[in-house]
């Protein structure tokens, strides 16, 4: 059996071919995003053993939907903006060439179905106007989708306020700012940022001054309740919860820095031992529901529309995807993404027939069973995971 230093080695020295292959590895912003592209488009990158979580939740099946399938609605609205269904393009990426392409693919299928869509850090176009170009494709080809831009919590930390919130909003005409908090990735990253003292009273300021509502967004480790309620004092209106269980950043870093011409051993086990940190989406959904007031979009480790009904049963408001979306969309290959949307579609609507729901309000007060794992983090935190599993009784279903 191969050994987890051979393994490691073994992933050094793909990437290190793939390096010399003139698939440079370098520091900028722009360089940094095309890597972790790369990564993510040629190696493993999600949770190893840790999953979402919704393999814990059992949606109660209704022998009796009194109802015609072809009547479930899953139209929804969020920040202003009308959904055909509970769905978003998680962000991922802009700032090169490559990401236009993606982003142009992506806005074009979420124009198409009805679904949002976020991009990536829009750092590297604040730093570098010439790039602005590679997101604001997602606006001139989705003119009708909700769009979310983004930037991260550790720029906040270091100088950004609200004029470079507002460019990131106005470079896209956005409907909501996503600020990403990513504190695992930074403390695992080589060039990482890990100095954020003051990220929240900076959160606070731009959430409150900017026109558009502040969503915070974790990037694959998840929210707990006690960071949501803090985020809701200060004025941010909505969080995706960015759950461990999908992508893993800790992992993606690892490979990067694997492939790094100045690669050190330690670096790239602290990424490969973090790989699996992190609150699973379904536990993060939870705890952020116990926050009354805000929109929650559900990410990582959403895979099917089975998973899209149990996040809103749950709690959330939109379940958002990333990962599964890259190949397609830099291949090019509009049929196939078409294809996923319509069967994640089939899906979420087959789920709630099955659960005798006719819509997402109905869906979010279903009867559902949480299991193992789930149920027992839930009750150590003090949540009852018991309070979902008889809300619909017969007579008011
Ligand atoms: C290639 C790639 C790039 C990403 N870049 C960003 C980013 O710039 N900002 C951000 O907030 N999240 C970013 N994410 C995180 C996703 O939006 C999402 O929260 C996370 O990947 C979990 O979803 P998944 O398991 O479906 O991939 C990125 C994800 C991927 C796969």
């Amino acid at each position: 059996m191969i050994s987890f230093l051979g393994v490691v080695h073994l992933a050094r020295d793909k990437i290190k071919k793939a390096a010399s292959d003139k698939q440079s590895i370098g520091n900028s912003t722009t360089q940094r995003k095309s890597d972790h592209i790369r990564i993510c488009l040629t190696e493993d990158v999600q949770a190893l053993h840790k999953k979402p979580g919704f393999e814990d939740v059992e949606l109660v099946h209704n022998a009796l939907p009194e109802m015609n399938i072809e009547d479930v609605n899953i139209g929804t609205e969020m920040f202003g903006r009308k959904l055909r269904a509970p769905l978003v393009i998680a962000g991922m990426t802009g700032g090169h060439p490559i990401a236009m392409r993606i982003n142009a693919v992506l806005a074009e299928l979420a124009q198409e179905t009805g679904i949002g869509m976020g991009v990536g850090s829009q750092r590297a176009a604040i730093e570098n106007s010439s790039l602005a170009e590679t997101y604001s494709v997602v606006r001139k080809v989705a003119p009708d989708a909700l769009v979310i831009a983004n930037l991260g919590a550790p720029q906040l930390a270091r100088g950004y306020g609200v004029r470079e919130a507002k460019k990131a909003v106005e470079m896209i005409e956005a409907d909501a700012l996503a600020i990403h908090l990513n504190p695992l990735q930074e403390a695992v990253q080589l060039e990482g940022e890990t100095s954020t003292r003051e990220v929240l009273n900076r959160i606070g300021v731009v959430a409150e001054q900017l026109e558009v509502p502040v969503v915070a967004k974790e990037t694959g480790c998840g929210i707990a309740y006690e960071e949501a309620s803090k985020l809701a004092k200060a004025h941010v209106k909505g969080i995706d919860v960015g759950g461990a269980g999908g992508t893993s950043w800790s992992a993606v870093e690892a490979y990067r820095e694997i492939g790094h011409e100045t690669s050190r051993t330690e670096d790239e086990h602290l990424g490969l031992t973090f790989r699996d940190w992190g609150i699973p989406t379904a536990v993060s959904i939870v705890e952020v529901s116990a926050v009354k007031e805000l929109k929650i979009i559900a990410t990582g480790g959403v895979r099917n529309g089975i998973d899209v009904a149990k996040a809103i049963a749950l709690g959330a408001n939109v379940a958002g995807i990333a990962l599964p979306f890259l190949k397609p969309a830099y291949a090019g290959d509009k049929n196939f993404l078409r294809v996923m949307v319509a069967r994640l579609i089939r899906e979420i609507k087959t789920a709630m027939y099955l659960t005798g729901a006719t819509d997402l309000k109905a869906l979010a007060k279903t009867n559902l069973v949480l299991k193992s794992e789930t149920a027992q983090w839930l009750e150590m935190r003090g949540f009852d995971p018991k309070r979902y599993s008889k809300r619909r009784t017969s007579d008011n279903s």
